[in-house]
């Protein structure tokens, strides 16, 4: 993409600065012709223009060449950023040898288009160079013969000539031009293929602004798979009431996350609706929407900035004292302290510098400090020791307190205190109750938690 962009700007900039300055030579120099004889200008003013033709016949075929190129020129990009970026996977699975025999074959594609880009590219210059020629011939032949013919000087005929030579040089300029800007429209074309691309989930011009959310969740009769052929969630039945605690458990891949991205309209559901506060969430405006929601998930996200910013993301304007309130109930004071320059120390590109759990305890603390009135917390605690684990659960629990709270974990003693625990499988629900009314039911929650406490 940059490379594309880069392309097109350079071949506008040449382009266009030869453009005008050609423009201007063509027209002082046709004034000055037109003056010496206007019969032999007109010759000259006929011809010349084959020269175009001629650029332009070529330019056709470069155009495709330059098109390839910048295709196999992104591929390889896309490649070496990948290889680069998975380092450690590469190296860990000896994959180094397949890694450089693809490079190889791509980069021979590109050698080969590249070869021929530039081949058809530089003989349009030579080709309307001998198109000129032939002009300026043919200026002499007819020169001569009015002189001949007494209808001119030779005078006049050699500053003609000078002139008809001046005149033909832009031509030559605007056709090599002409294959510089192939080369930019073989690139805009990529660069605009995206452009274009529609967007999918736009919020609806009429959205409104969600707010004074007291946490009164329902997803009513929800369908959604990510793929059209592929059933995920059908019929999905949900009412929660303002500051109650719903804990999604279930088997690996069973559709928990997926209801959060519904949730937070990351997905559109295929049918049915999801309603906040008795609002279709397609009516209200996303930004609103997320706001009301704290997330803290599986994966970690953080920016490169200090993580006095990373915990400040989402309240820039916090106070020092809040900041590290925040970080305190997150139990992530102490090993910030114990970094170099504390909360001013600086981590890199999604955490780089930090551990798992670490991350984990960042995101928390950036929750923590936001407070909105709706939670999700999606494996929140799955990086950090068990020890931290319980600590942070009792701040949790304290956060949630009067907040409406989605938690989705695998270690059920963390969910015992839910208001609701919904047993998923394959995206339905299987069960649904509180801790107690599961276990005695005897069911697949019964079972789940057996196999985690069989030992104890
Ligand atoms: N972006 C996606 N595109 C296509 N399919 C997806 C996508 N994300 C998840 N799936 C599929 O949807 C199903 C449910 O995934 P989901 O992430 O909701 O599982 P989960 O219950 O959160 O599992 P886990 O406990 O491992 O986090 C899985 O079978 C998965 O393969
Ligand atoms: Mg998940």
């Amino acid at each position: 993409m940059i490379a594309d962009v880069d392309q097109f700007s350079e071949g506008l900039l040449m382009g266009f600065t030869q453009l005008f300055t050609g423009i201007m030579t063509i027209g002082g120099t046709l004034l000055f012709m037109a003056s010496i004889n206007p019969l032999i200008t007109v010759v000259v003013v006929l011809l010349t223009p084959i020269s175009l033709f001629v650029a332009s016949f070529i330019a056709k075929k470069t155009f495709t060449m330059f098109r390839h190129q910048s295709e196999t020129r992104g591929e390889l990009t896309a490649l070496t950023d990948e290889m680069l970026g998975n380092m450690k996977i590469l190296q860990a699975f000896g994959y180094q040898k397949e890694a450089q025999a693809r490079f190889e074959e791509i980069n021979g594609r590109l050698e080969g288009y590249s070869l021929r880009a530039t081949f058809f590219s530089s003989i349009t210059n030579p080709a309307t160079r001998f198109v000129n020629s032939v002009v300026y011939a043919a200026v002499g032949i007819t020169g001569a013969y009015g002189v001949i013919r007494g209808f001119m000087t030779v005078g006049q005929l050699t500053s003609f000539l000078s002139y008809a030579n001046q005149y033909t040089k832009p031509f030559n300029e605007i056709s090599g031009v002409v294959t510089e800007l192939q080369n930019a429209l073989a690139s805009a074309a990529r660069v605009f293929e995206l452009i274009d691309e529609e967007v999918i989930l736009q919020d609806k011009t009429d959205a409104v602004e969600l707010k004074d959310v007291k946490g009164k969740v329902e997803l009513q009769n929800v369908s959604f798979s990510y793929a059209p052929d592929q059933r995920l969630i059908e019929n999905f039945n949900l009412a929660v009431e303002p500051g109650q605690r719903v804990a999604i458990v279930g088997p690996t891949g069973c559709g928990k996350t997926t209801i959060i991205n519904l949730l937070m309209r990351f997905y559109d559901v295929k049918s049915g609706a999801v309603k906040v506060e008795d609002r279709d969430i397609r009516d209200v405006t996303r930004k609103s929407l997320r706001t009301n929601y704290g997330m803290v998930l599986q994966e970690t996200w953080l920016k490169s900035g200090t993580i006095r910013e990373n915990i400040a993301y989402g309240r820039p304007e916090a106070s020092e004292e809040a900041i590290i309130q925040a970080a305190k109930e997150a139990h992530a004071h102490g090993f910030i302290m114990r970094m170099p320059q504390g909360y001013d120390t600086p981590i890199g590109e999604d955490g780089g510098n930090l551990s798992q759990g670490q991350k984990q305890l960042l995101c928390i603390a950036r929750v923590m400090l936001c407070l909105p009135p709706m939670l999700i917390l999606d494996e929140a605690t799955s990086s950090i020791d068990t020890r931290t684990e319980l600590r942070v659960q009792k701040a949790f629990a304290r956060m949630m307190e009067g907040r409406t709270s989605f938690i989705v974990a695998h270690r059920l003693s963390t969910i015992k205190e839910a208001d609701v625990i919904l047993v998923m499988k394959d995206g339905k629900i299987l069960e649904k109750g509180r801790h107690e009314e599961l276990l005695a039911g005897n069911g697949f929650y019964a079972e789940l938690y057996n196999s985690q406490f069989a030992k104890a």
